[in-house]
């Protein structure tokens, strides 16, 4: 069985006309997009990326075009696979993203990436920061997972499945946990919270990455949340049907003090 080595990449908040005046902020002081354009000149060729939604916050088809031509400088032959979240709009990344029609639809789909499986599914479309999956996913899921698939699936959403803090987990239209529990998935990638969180759901392993675009963490003496400048994306590696990755931060401070020869 081959490796694969992949890049998991969460919430870029890709600034545009219609983004938030905090965004635009982020965006004037922080500069994301120009750390994502560190991350991928410096990055290994992935075998795929996987974005974990708030991909462009509020934009339109051309924002979700401008954002494909950044990733496309760099790694034009890479798939990319993609769920979408609470700030994304599904049609505008169907057309500029995708280069597809719009379908008034939540955005989900599967993907076979050589003997691997990956499904995306669209927590956002319908409550937007309450991440729920309508019945419609919740029996393409089923369908798709009524089957095994070579090494096996992983599972792209916005929200995470399991949280440890109320309101930021998904909830589904019905009981997913059989379903889950008898299937051939081996991992879940998911963002939203912009702080990374390592777990297992149904004893496989759910990663939560962080967001490359700013930072939120809970201060729960002050029962406050604190957004911060850090940024971070995931380096992973598939080995059969075993998970590890890496978390790299590019922000704050991210300064080169020294290279060596590997
Ligand atoms: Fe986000
Ligand atoms: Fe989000």
């Amino acid at each position: 069985m081959k490796d694969f080595r992949f890049a998991h990449i969460s919430d870029t908040h890709f600034c545009c006309e219609g983004s938030s005046d905090f965004v635009k902020m982020v965006n004037e002081k922080y500069n994301p997009i120009e750390k994502l354009r560190f991350v991928l000149e410096n990055m290994a060729k992935p075998d795929f990326i996987l974005l974990t939604g708030d991909t462009v916050h509020e934009g339109e088809a051309e924002d979700y075009k401008n954002l494909k031509a950044v990733f496309d400088e760099y790694f034009p032959d890479v798939p990319i696979y993609t769920a979408l979240g609470n700030h994304d709009r599904a049609d505008n990344f169907r057309v500029g993203f995708l280069g597809k029609e719009p379908t008034g639809k939540p955005y989900y789909d599967v993907f076979y990436h050589d003997d691997l499986r990956i499904i995306t599914l669209d927590s956002a479309f319908h409550y937007g920061m309450k991440g729920y999956l309508c019945k419609e996913q919740c029996d393409f899921l089923k369908e798709t997972l009524a089957e095994n698939y070579g090494r096996g699936t992983i599972i792209i959403t916005h929200h995470p499945f399991k949280w440890h803090r109320k309101n930021t987990a998904l909830t589904a239209e019905y009981d997913l946990d059989e379903i889950l529990e008898k299937s051939d998935v081996i991992a879940f990638f998911n963002g939203h919270s912009h702080i990374n969180r390592t777990t297992f759901f149904h004893n496989r392993i759910h990663i939560t990455g962080e967001s490359m675009s700013f930072g939120t963490e809970p201060w729960e003496k002050k029962n406050i949340y604190i957004y911060t400048e850090k940024m971070a994306w995931n380096e992973c590696v598939l080995e059969g049907t075993e998970v590890s990755f890496q978390t790299h931060a590019v922000s704050p401070d991210y300064t080169i003090i020294d290279t060596k020869s590997m």
